[in-house]
Order: structure tokens, then sequence, then C-alpha cells
């Protein structure tokens, strides 16, 4: 029996992240078993920057629910995301879990690569703003294999399923985490498939008639150009590919680990500089906070 995990970043009950991961499910084959994690239940803690992860037994220093996700989505086999929009991007559930990120490293060998799709919902027809590309940087952090993304549009919970896109849309992914990824419809980049780009100021070598762009899922630098009546995306490896290929994520953790290094080297001159700013302005703190620190 293999297992889908259901990430749910949507608090609504039979709201419609929840009927799509279920529908997506439905078109699965004989074989798979549903498990599902409503992402604003969880105790997700902010992340404090401590790094203390990266080092040791790598294990995040604050007990919460944290252990539980990652628990549920090594032991998956693959893994659909449906993240409603709230105020044009994704609802906050799905930022603090993936706040708590660099906690990934240390289950590296099992995440990598696990076959994953998501929707981006949006309540407004256009309105999605970033939804879908934090659903892709959601997926693509957890170091899976993006198989596919999409925005669909209903506000009502069960909404999406009024129209047939939603269930076409949910039988096109469920066949991605078996069969492989679908061709794309759109530009993308071709290094991570992301179709979310930033216009840059051209250099001195950016060729005439090509746009100066990054890739905003994995950063990377390149070109987009008219080439026949097409768009043209070129994107090039740049100096830190967080997930291209697994080498690169080994690489990365390892060059993260090099910080601490770099801190210790630098603390005097860091010193310096932050107690320059060490008087300035006054910190208006909630009650709670002010009896902590009292106690
Ligand atoms: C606080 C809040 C903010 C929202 N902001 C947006 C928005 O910026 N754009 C949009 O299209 N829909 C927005 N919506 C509508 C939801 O995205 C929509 O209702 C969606 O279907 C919710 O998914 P769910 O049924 O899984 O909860 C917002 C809803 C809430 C509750």
């Amino acid at each position: 029996m293999k297992t889908l995990l259901g990430l749910v970043a949507s608090p609504r009950k039979y709201g419609n992240s929840e009927l799509f991961i279920k529908e997506l499910f439905g078109n699965l084959p004989n074989g798979w078993r549903l498990r599902m994690l409503r992402l604003p239940e969880l105790d997700i803690r902010p992340c404090m920057a401590c790094y203390q992860c990266l080092f040791g037994p790598m294990r995040c220093v604050q007990r919460d629910d944290l252990d539980l996700f990652l628990q549920e989505l090594t032991a998956a086999d693959a893994v659909a995301l449906a993240a409603p929009t709230y105020f044009l991007g994704a609802n906050a559930s799905l930022k603090k879990v993936l706040d708590r990120g660099l906690s990934f490293y240390a289950h590296m060998d099992a995440l990598w690569a696990k076959p994953a799709v998501g929707v981006a919902i949006a309540g407004v027809p256009g309105l999605e703003g970033y939804t879908k590309l934090m659903v892709d940087s959601f997926l693509k952090l957890i170091l899976s294999d993006h198989r596919g993304s999409q925005v669909l549009y209903g506000a009502l919970p069960g909404e999406i399923f009024l129209q047939d896109e939603a269930k076409e849309c949910a039988r096109r992914l469920a066949s991605a985490l078996t069969q492989g990824p679908e061709e794309a419809a759109s530009p993308r980049c071709p290094l991570c498939g992301g179709d979310t780009f930033r216009f840059l100021p051209p250099k001195e070598d950016t060729p005439a008639g090509s746009q100066r762009i990054r890739c905003m899922v994995c950063s990377n630098e390149g070109t987009i150009r008219w080439d026949d009546g097409s768009l043209q995306v070129d994107t090039r490896r740049g100096l830190h590919p967080l997930f291209l290929t697994y080498d690169d994520a080994k690489a990365h953790l390892e060059w993260l680990r090099t910080m601490k290094d770099a801190f210790l080297a630098k603390r005097k001159e860091l010193k310096e500089v932050t107690q320059a700013y060490a008087a300035v302005g006054q910190w208006v703190r909630p009650e709670k906070k002010q009896r902590e620190e009292r106690s």
C-alpha cells in the first residue's frame, strides 16, 4: 500500500482545499491510501534562527508539531498540497511550516524526489497573487519531485467543483503523481519548471532583444526572448542552486554550515556594527513578553 500525504493549508472544514485533495486521491489507482494534515491545526512555532538543526543530531530545539509533520512527510510516497489564497498569497500556515525548513535537511535522503503536486485556490479569478509561487516553492523546498501545479478559482466551500476544470485538474495531477510530469503549456524555467519571473535591468552581456530575468522558484538568472513567435526562457545555474540536484541540496547544507565559522571569524567586526544600533529607538513589547523577561 502506498501513501499519499495530503497537505491542506485551509482551516475550513470541507473547504475547497480539502475537497480537492480528496478528489485527487479518488483519481489514484488502487493500492494508495490517503493521510491528511490540516496545517492550521498544527502547533508550529516560528523559527528562532538558532541554526542548531544544522549540526550534531540535526534536530530543532523546539518541541512542537514539526516532528509530526516530518514524520508524515518522510513516510509518505507522494505529496499533494492545496493552499487557499489569503490576501494574494498562500495563507500563513504554509509559510509557518516552510520557515522551519532548515530542519528538512536532516531528512534529506528520505525526502529527496518524492512525487508532489499542488494547487493554489483563490476566491476571485485573477486575484491569486503569489499563491502558486508559494505552492511551487514549498514543494521544491521539501525536496520533492515537483510534478505539476495549477491555480483554481472558487470562493464558497465546494465552489471549485461547480466547474469541470477542477475535476480535470485533479485527474491530471493524480496522473502526474504516478506517471510523471506532463508537458508544460506555458513558458517555464528550464531548470526547475517555475513560471514566475522577476525582470532585471540588463547587464553588458545581455543579448539585444532579450530581457534579463530571475526565476522566483529556483532563483537562477537568465533571459527571456521572442523566438519565431514563441517565448523562450533560458536560465543558467547560479552560484547557489538550492535543490536542482541532490548534490546541490547537500552542497547548500554544507555552505550553510560554514556560516558558523564565518560568524565566529567576523564576530568582533559584526559586534561593532550591531552595537552602534543598540540604543536606537524604543521597543514596544507585549505585556506577556515583558512578564516573561522579568520572571
Ligand atoms: C482572510 C481571507 C483572505 C482572502 N484573500 C483572497 C485573495 O486575496 N484573493 C482571492 O482570490 N481570494 C481570497 N480569499 C478567498 C479564498 O481564497 C477562497 O474562499 C478559497 O476558496 C478558500 O479556500 P478553502 O475553501 O480551501 O478554505 C480570501 C479568504 C479569506 C478568508
